[in-house]
């Protein structure tokens, strides 16, 4: 097993390929796991290139690229179109497909279906899921079925009104009890992995010590054994609100923005396109298609005759 560091700007042929001894692997050694999420082939190339170690086609595409204002609308369908573009970009880094609302709740027979189709049509490594309760069954059920799960438990968007809205989990000793006991029932079936959502950071703490599969936080402290972030959150991709535990680390809107301005202001002063920009023909051929336009024929047509 190789425990070769996966850093930035390595050619990717150079970098291993994160696999799940591998995440087993870090979490043993204490080796800090760098997730992140991506939606297309773009993005995807953008996280391969700086070296991420498990990359999340999230249910978050709903809000970021597909512009509803919640995870719920997102569908099947939609969701395998972004994770095969993703898996287009995609050479190293453990990929997961979220399966969205809608998609593995009734029953496992229904869960198994979709968590084959992400492997199967997207490519994807594994699938996630969120909440524990009925989902314990579900993630047990595809794992059964041969496909590595991810958990996820705190704040779970896709039942975000029931949980009281977008906000912390876990902040009384019963909320606190009923994630650990989420996390440790999807641990007990098989999840590789448990996301752990805008959960205080010592609630995560004193659950740490009796998981031994890797905690991935969002919200939930420096404690765990890896992070995530929104790709568009943590690039400054998008503007507005974001939440507490988002750091940006670049204002990626604003410089599309001022390219864009750029580009249009150029284009109505007649800055652009410059002679660098266009192509020449030889004189000898210019000077034939312009007989060519001359001709009797032509002359005698208005451009609605053709
Ligand atoms: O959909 C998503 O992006 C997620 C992460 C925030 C964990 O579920």
């Amino acid at each position: 097993m190789s425990s070769a560091p996966r850093v930035p700007n390595t050619p990717p042929n150079e970098r291993s390929k994160v696999t799940l001894p591998r995440l087993a692997e870090m979490k043993r050694l204490g080796e800090p796991i760098a997730m992140v999420t991506a939606y297309d082939y773009p993005s995807a190339q953008v996280v391969e290139e700086a070296g991420a170690d498990l990359v999340l086609v999230g249910d978050s595409g709903a809000m970021t690229v597909l512009g509803h204002d919640s995870t719920v609308p997102v569908g099947m369908d939609e969701m395998l179109m972004l994770a095969a573009a993703v898996r287009r970009g995609l050479k190293t880094p453990f990929l997961v497909g979220d399966m969205p609302f809608g998609s593995y709740e009734a029953s496992n027979e229904g869960a198994v279906a979709n968590a084959q189709r992400f492997i199967k049509e997207a490519g994807c490594d594994a699938v996630k899921l969120e909440r524990g309760g009925a989902s314990v069954d579900r993630a047990r059920a595809i794992i059964r079925a041969g496909i590595p799960v991810m958990g996820h438990v705190g704040l779970t968007p896709q039942t975000a009104t029931a949980l009281g809205g977008y906000k912390a989990q876990g902040r009384t000793g019963e909320r606190a009890s009923q994630i650990a006991e989420d996390a440790f029932a999807l641990q007990a079936v098989g999840c590789f992995a448990v996301v752990f959502e805008a959960v205080p950071a010592a609630v995560t703490e004193a659950i740490m010590p009796s998981m031994e599969v890797p905690v991935i936080g969002i919200g939930a402290g420096a404690g765990a054994d890896g992070q995530v972030l929104v790709f568009h959150d943590l690039l400054g991709i998008h503007t507005g609100h974001t939440a507490r535990f988002v750091k940006r680390y670049a204002a990626i809107h604003d410089e599309m923005v001022a390219g864009v301005s750029n580009y249009v202001a150029d284009v109505r002063e007649r800055r652009f396109p410059e002679e660098s920009h266009t192509y020449s023909i030889d004189p000898d051929e210019l000077s034939a298609f312009a007989d060519y336009l001359d001709q009797d024929t032509l002359a005698g047509k208005s451009k609605w005759d053709w």
